[in-house]
């Protein structure tokens, strides 16, 4: 792969999408993406590894050709429930002789709060710094050339599962890639649709795929908290086949179709073939929102309850931004509202050029954010990255052991 182009690769549970970025001289533009279906994933986690290794294959190649270059390393989406996050503290002494911070020291007190009791069979994918204390003084967002003796560092952690982590990375390893670095989903789809002002002020982002809700929680500009649940779209199309008593094909359109519509719309009469495909018979917008609400709602108040039990009490959420294919559900938004009792939106990928119409979906918010928030790792909010004359070059080098 050419040197100025960053590849990203997420295998998703309904669909694989490889994304190819180039760095032009207004910054990153898309410029190949392909899609194929993901028949070998559930819940974020491989269960074929022949059916996985074509997914990527396939995708891999058709973003390839659009791109007119070989793609050679990607930066690999992981999700799942052997995901964990939590935040830890470190501490070091400026090495530096004019007791100025430098970036080794960043790295240095990085590196140290890596340092966390870590079962064998778990690894570290991130630690993104939150922000920095120099002499007792928080809040620094940037310490590299401030003065100091004592630099510290709060950081969010995020570990997962090795065997999964490896499983995932067999797939990429034989469909012919190699990994630039592992990055958590919700990292990925912030990446492309939150602003930095709302990681500021404080936000959830929740990324409701086929097999999974990934959440991340934004305060002060860094990532405080980051899960996922085992549950997205595929059970709502599984409850509505259930409950309207026909296939997994029809109940996905008719989702697609009405979704979970509006509570003051007119009740509307849907044609529906039953099991067999011979008959139809008829089913109504009223008997379809009895089926999806109570479902759309237990997935929200399943991802507040976790954010409530793991963030401290007073922090100040301002929004709540919905992405993945699951956010494409009509009706979606208020629903969310009533759960969170914050502002709701829908989040589209943005933040880059080369996006086609196509592209702006919310389905593509994670495969286009690993391009975004892959070279520049977990410090994208931090100033020295915006100073470094090459985000891909200056910070992808020190930046590296960060990943592992
Ligand atoms: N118009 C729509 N209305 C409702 N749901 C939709 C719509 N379009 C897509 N979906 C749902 O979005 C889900 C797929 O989303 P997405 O492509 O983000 O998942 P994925 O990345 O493959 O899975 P995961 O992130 O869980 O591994 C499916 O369950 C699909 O039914
Ligand atoms: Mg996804």
């Amino acid at each position: 792969m050419k040197h100025e182009t960053v590849a990203g690769l997420d295998i998703g549970t309904t669909k694989t999408c490889a994304v190819v970025a180039a760095e032009g001289p207004g910054g990153l533009e898309i410029i190949g993406y392909g899609e194929a279906p993901s028949l070998g994933m559930r819940k974020g986690v491989v269960t074929d590894l022949e059916e996985t290794i074509k997914s990527i294959e396939a995708a891999t190649e058709k973003a390839e050709r659009m791109a007119g270059v070989h793609i050679s390393d990607v930066y690999v989406a992981i999700t799942g429930e052997h995901i964990r996050s939590t935040n830890n503290r470190a501490v070091v002494a400026v090495q530096n002789e004019d007791r100025e911070v430098g970036i080794a020291d960043v790295r240095r007190v990085v590196d140290a709060s890596k340092i966390i009791n870590l079962p064998a069979d778990r690894q570290i994918i991130h630690a993104l710094p939150r922000y920095f204390t120099v002499d007792g003084q928080d809040g620094v967002e940037d310490p590299v050339g401030m003065a100091g003796g004592r630099l510290e560092v709060d950081t969010h952690i995020i570990t997962g599962g090795t065997s999964f982590i490896t499983n995932v990375l067999k797939c990429v390893h034989r469909a012919g890639l190699e990994s630039a670095g592992l990055v958590f989903e919700p990292l990925a789809s912030s990446a492309a649709t939150l602003l930095s002002e709302e990681k500021q002020v404080g936000v959830v982002l929740l990324d409701i795929g086929g097999g999974t809700t990934d959440i991340a929680v934004y305060s002060n500009g860094g990532a405080i908290y980051t899960s996922t649940i085992p549950v997205g779209g595929s059970i709502l199309t599984n409850d509505i086949s259930l409950g309207l008593k026909t296939t997994t094909a029809e109940a996905e359109q008719i989702k697609r179709a009405y979704g979970a519509g509006t509570p003051d719309s007119a009740d509307r009469a849907f044609p529906v073939k039953t099991l067999d495909g011979r008959a139809t018979k008829e089913a109504t917008t009223a008997q379809l929102r009895q089926i999806v609400v109570p479902r759309v709602v237990e997935t929200f108040r399943m991802a507040k309850s976790k954010i409530v039990e793991n963030v401290p009490r007073d922090l100040v959420l301002g929004e709540v931004v919905i992405t993945g294919g699951g956010a494409r559900l009509t009706g979606i938004e208020p629903l969310a509202e009533e759960v969170f009792g914050l502002p709701v939106r829908v989040g589209l990928p943005g933040a880059v050029a080369g996006l086609t119409d196509a592209l702006k979906q919310p389905e593509y918010a994670t495969a286009i954010g690993l391009v975004l928030f892959g070279p520049n790792g977990g410090l994208e909010n931090h100033e020295y990255v915006k100073r470094s004359p090459s985000v891909f070059t200056k910070i992808r080098s020190w930046l590296g052991d960060l990943w592992n």
